[in-house]
């Protein structure tokens, strides 16, 4: 919803100055309405667009960031390369009912003499995190300084980034932070792709290519549900469907424990299967919620497997 005054439909406006974006939540927060934080780099697509109608859902306004932080990009990711393009995205955001679409500049966010960084060790180090070493020092920390500023009441994030959304959920928890964390399914396309800026790099045959990771992670979902509980079987199902496509390179595929993200040996309850790959240039990342299937009492008083 954009806000309304009566009748009068108010536009959406476009913020770049922290200390103006903090008195206009604050301002709100004091008259009682309700803020939903959607926070992106921008090259908005279907999968933030799901995050803004769930955040409309819940909130009375609604606070869309577009930064592209530096932090979180290793010194080999290309962050010259990544996809800058404003204007779309404030097309978007307007279309959506955004209320405030907050694109502050780097030395607003990063300040000569910033130097604090938060950092959520156990949660970041793994998958994700060895590939991409500072990666989650970097989304900490800036979701920390949005979360800040702005004070939400609920901010929205992606089940597609799901480790981060694991890291964001411990910080704000740790931190007391008076915000509601909620996370939104993965929107993905009609052939199961998760929709990413990413895509836009793939060509049609590396395309079909990428789409081996979802289909690994099926694969290890369908484990699952026969029944297999070795976490070591279902990851040799992942990696199997992805066996067979040359121009796909795995970088990990994982069977975790979906609140600390310590590697199962066994799925005896609810489990979360993460995979990443790359095809060419282009890495991908996805992930899918699995669970063991119950015991169920077999003829002859036995448990068996479904
Ligand atoms: P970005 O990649 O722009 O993603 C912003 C949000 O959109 C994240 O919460 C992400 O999980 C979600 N998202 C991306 N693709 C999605 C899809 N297919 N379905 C559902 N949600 C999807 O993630 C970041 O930016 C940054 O790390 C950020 C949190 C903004 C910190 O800089």
């Amino acid at each position: 919803m954009a806000l309304s005054r009566g009748s009068v439909r108010v536009g959406m406006r476009i913020i770049r100055s922290p200390r103006l974006m903090a008195e206009w939540s604050d301002r709100l927060g004091r008259e009682g309405v309700r803020v939903g934080l959607v926070p992106t780099m921008g090259a908005l697509h279907a999968g933030h667009a799901s995050l803004i109608r769930r955040a409309r859902l819940t909130c009375d306004a609604v606070v869309v960031s577009l930064y592209v932080n530096p932090r979180q990009f290793g010194r080999r990711e290309d962050l010259a390369r990544y996809p800058r393009r404003l204007r779309a995205d404030a097309t978007l955001c307007r279309q959506e009912g955004v209320d405030v679409l907050f694109s502050p500049r780097d030395d607003a966010m990063y300040p000569p003499g910033f130097a604090t960084s938060v950092s959520v060790p156990p949660l970041s180090r793994r998958w994700e995190g060895q590939f991409r070493l500072s990666h989650f020092e970097g989304v900490a920390t800036i979701v920390t300084k949005l979360l800040c500023l702005i004070r939400p009441d609920d901010v929205f994030f992606g089940r597609k980034d799901y480790q981060q959304s694991v890291v964001v959920r411990r910080l704000v928890g740790d931190l007391a932070l008076r915000t509601r964390v909620v996370v939104c399914p993965t929107v993905r396309e009609p052939d199961g792709l998760a929709v990413s800026s990413r895509n836009e790099y793939l060509s049609p045959r590396q395309r079909q290519a990428a789409l081996t990771l979802n289909r690994a992670l099926r694969a290890g979902l369908s484990a699952v549900r026969q029944g297999v509980k070795q976490a070591k079987q279902i990851h040799q199902a992942m990696v199997g469907a992805v066996r067979h496509e040359p121009l796909a390179r795995v970088d990990y595929f994982a069977v975790a424990d979906p609140d600390t993200l310590e590697p199962l040996t066994r799925v005896t309850g609810p489990a979360i299967l993460l995979g990443a790959i790359r095809v060419g240039t282009v890495r991908l990342i996805d992930n899918l919620a699995v669970r063991a299937p119950r015991l169920r009492q077999g003829s002859g008083g036995q448990a068996r497997r479904r």
